[in-house]
């Protein structure tokens, strides 16, 4: 097969940012994806109903004239979430979903929840009105090794959090291990999970044993070439609990070269190339459809997109990297200068 065509994909696991460089990234997703799930983790966070429409606001007045890009929003879970407020932006249409992160997981996450007592009354009132549960499940602590955070999150926090709410709709985000694929198979339909193109490329070998390749580095971190296996088994198999979430996460390259350098790939520029990509390896680019645009909004509750993408077998040059206005300068792109196999040809 050397040209596919495929109802629009959504990215349900995506950073922009603000401002300069979310007017830099966003065009790249917004030119191939129909819907994406917008993260949080802004400075500050985007944390009540009235964020999250402003920051659609500035999302939308970002976008290239006569684009129909649909930014889905969420809400930063903290300690002092209002379900109120929650559910409000949820039956305004503000709020998609409610982003969990544990308090210094990640990027930006210093806000997020220290207390996992006091956001019950959240979760008990997203299960009652319907509402997805988006979480960065890694547990850490000082004694947890960081190769093992998914697991221990999984044991310690989610598996009881399903179980005492059966109702609640939930993701787990950034699937990095075998460990998590299994467990996402096992909690479905309750549960799914997303899968980055790189966590489907990479493993730690690749990461650190050839020098030190900052350009690798992200929360979850890249594991083994076992867990690398694993997903890309689970998402080229089709199966509905597993959907596409980039990841993708622009940095400065002042911030990804400092001494402690800052986690995230930017790969919205060469997402759903790499995708078929790997699903084209694995000899499996039927599946590339359920993975990429319908598996997600199945979750969601959400009807797919009726519009196509057409990829081809074309060999094309990754750009290196995008230039942002202000301080910033510039970020590098995820498999920037390297030849990439596939191709978007039409819409
Ligand atoms: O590597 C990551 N970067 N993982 C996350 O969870 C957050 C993200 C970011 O915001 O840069
Ligand atoms: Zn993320």
């Amino acid at each position: 097969m050397d040209r596919i065509t495929i109802r629009k994909p959504d990215d349900w696991h995506l950073h922009v940012r603000d401002n300069e460089m979310m007017r830099a990234a966003l065009p790249y997703t917004a030119r191939h994806f129909g819907r994406a799930i917008m993260m949080p983790n802004l400075v500050p966070p985007v944390r009540t109903t009235a964020d999250a429409s402003a920051y659609r606001e500035r999302i939308l007045a970002a976008l290239p004239a006569g684009n129909r890009f649909t930014p889905l929003m969420t809400c930063y879970l903290t300690d002092d979430t209002s379900p109120d407020d929650v559910e409000r932006g949820f039956k305004e249409g503000v709020f998609t979903g409610v982003k969990l992160y544990p308090a210094n997981a990640t990027t930006n996450s210093a806000a997020g929840v220290t207390d996992f007592a006091r956001i019950l009354p959240v979760i008990e009132r997203m299960e009652k009105i319907g509402m997805v549960l988006l979480i960065h499940g890694e547990e850490v602590a000082p004694d947890i090794d960081v190769f093992d955070r998914e697991e221990v999150f999984i044991e310690r926090r989610l598996a009881p959090m399903l179980r005492s709410f059966p109702g609640l709709k939930v993701v787990l985000e950034h699937l990095s291990s075998k460990v998590g694929v299994d467990f996402v198979r096992s909690a479905a339909p309750q549960l799914g999970g997303t899968i980055t193109p790189y966590h489907l490329q990479l493993n730690r070998t690749d990461w650190l044993g050839a020098g030190n390749r900052p350009y690798m580095y992200c929360m979850p971190v890249i594991k083994r070439e076992s867990d690398r296996l694993a997903l890309r088994q689970a998402a080229t198999s089709g199966e509905a609990c597993y959907f596409l979430g980039t990841d993708s996460a622009p940095h400065s390259v002042a911030r990804k070269l400092a001494v402690v350098g800052a986690a995230g790939l930017y790969n919205a520029p060469v997402a759903i190339e790499t995708y078929a990509q790997v699903f084209d390896e694995d000899g499996k680019l039927d599946k590339l459809e359920a993975f990429a645009s319908l598996n997600g909004p199945r979750h969601y509750g959400l009807a797919p997109n009726e519009d196509t993408i057409t990829l081809e077998r074309q060999n094309w040059t990754a750009p290196e990297e995008i230039l942002v206005d202000g301080p910033e300068e510039r970020a590098l792109i995820y498999r920037g200068g390297e030849t990439i196999p596939w191709r978007v040809v039409g819409h």
